[in-house]
């Protein structure tokens, strides 16, 4: 987004002081918790989460100044969101984040699991802070939603029978559940009313499922050095993504073919299979309805440069890289 203009200014301050009360609740006495906590300075990303936050509560909002418990429920979504990411790279045995060394790969998989512990009740700590139950106890929802998500996308890892329902609500809950319980929470501290809260959740929602799709789409057809993580990990761990569920299920015949570049670990063979089938336009294609719906959504009942900024934020998916 343009930070020029006064929304944007107003935003590249705010994410600003988001980070220092991150940085801040951090801090720790121990030499060795510091220094662990130092490496994650790499993972730090858009502040996608934070910035929906933030731009739910100004399009419901009418306050002149940011209330700090609006910045320290920003820092909240997005110490979840990194102890996430680190168990993630766990998972995936990635060794590449953003294009810097993973937790993992630096300090081995105990560290990296002690330090997404430190970082999600750091989060509920932080949260606890605010002292709005309301926004804990929706918290404690999407963590429970976001493992649940996880343990189930590995139960079903090399399921051939992976139906579209089952891959949508994977995503929902592991990615698209975080991002709408950051602009509901917005919503919610803006005093936004029930409609407001309600629309602003599920564009949120909408937006996280679109966001996984496409990052689905770089997985297969991306660059390690490009996208700044391995590529192809999905397929070496077997999750099974929007085009190949399409293209399955469109052609059922293709299986026994599609097995085999799955053990081969054939990506090009893959990417070809996926685009002359129609598989991967029409995965582009779902992003963009997702989009469109998300940014109708919004139009409907808001309409001030804080929703105007959220919607430019959702149709940066809309582009084909
Ligand atoms: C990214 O998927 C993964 C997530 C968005 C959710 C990960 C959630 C967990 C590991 C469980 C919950 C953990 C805590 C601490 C609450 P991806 O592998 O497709 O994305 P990537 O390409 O960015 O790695
Ligand atoms: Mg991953």
């Amino acid at each position: 987004m343009d930070m020029t203009t006064p929304i944007g200014v107003w935003l590249a301050d705010e994410l600003d002081q988001v980070s220092l009360v991150m940085s801040d609740h951090l801090k720790n006495k121990h030499k060795e918790v510091a220094a662990i906590c130092e490496e994650l300075a790499a993972y730090k990303g858009k502040m996608l989460r934070p910035t929906m936050l933030l731009l739910s509560w100004k399009s419901v909002s009418s306050c002149e100044t940011t209330p700090e418990a609006v910045r320290v429920a920003a820092g909240v979504v997005e110490l979840i969101h990194l102890a996430t990411l680190v168990h993630d790279d766990i998972l995936d045995e990635s060794d590449l984040r953003r294009g810097a060394q993973t937790i993992n790969s630096l300090f081995g998989n105990e560290a990296a699991v002690m330090l997404g512990d430190y970082l999600l009740s750091s989060a509920f700590l932080l949260c606890s802070t605010i002292k709005n139950p309301e926004l804990n106890l929706l918290l404690g929802g999407v963590t429970n939603t976001l493992c649940a998500g996880e343990l189930v996308q590995l139960s079903r890892r090399n399921d051939m029978d992976l139906d579209l329902e089952s891959y949508f609500q994977i995503i929902h809950d592991k990615t698209a559940s975080l991002i709408a319980a950051s602009c509901e929470m917005g919503a919610v501290l803006g005093c936004g009313s029930g409609r407001e809260i309600k629309a602003l959740k599920e564009f949120g929602s909408s937006v996280g499922m679109a966001f996984q799709i496409k990052d689905d789409l770089l997985d297969l057809l991306g660059e390690r050095a490009i996208i700044g993580k391995p590529a192809g990990r999905d397929l070496d761990k077997g999750k099974l993504t929007l085009p190949i569920i399409t293209m399955l299920v469109e052609n059922p015949s293709l299986k026994d073919g599609f097995q085999k570049i799955m053990s081969d670990g054939d990506r090009d063979a893959l990417s070809a299979l996926l685009h002359s089938t129609g598989a991967i336009s029409s995965a582009f294609d779902r992003v963009s309805k997702t989009v469109d719906g998300a940014v109708s959504g919004v139009e409907e009942i808001f309409e001030n440069e804080s929703s105007k900024q959220l919607c430019a934020l959702a149709k940066q998916l809309k582009s084909s890289v």
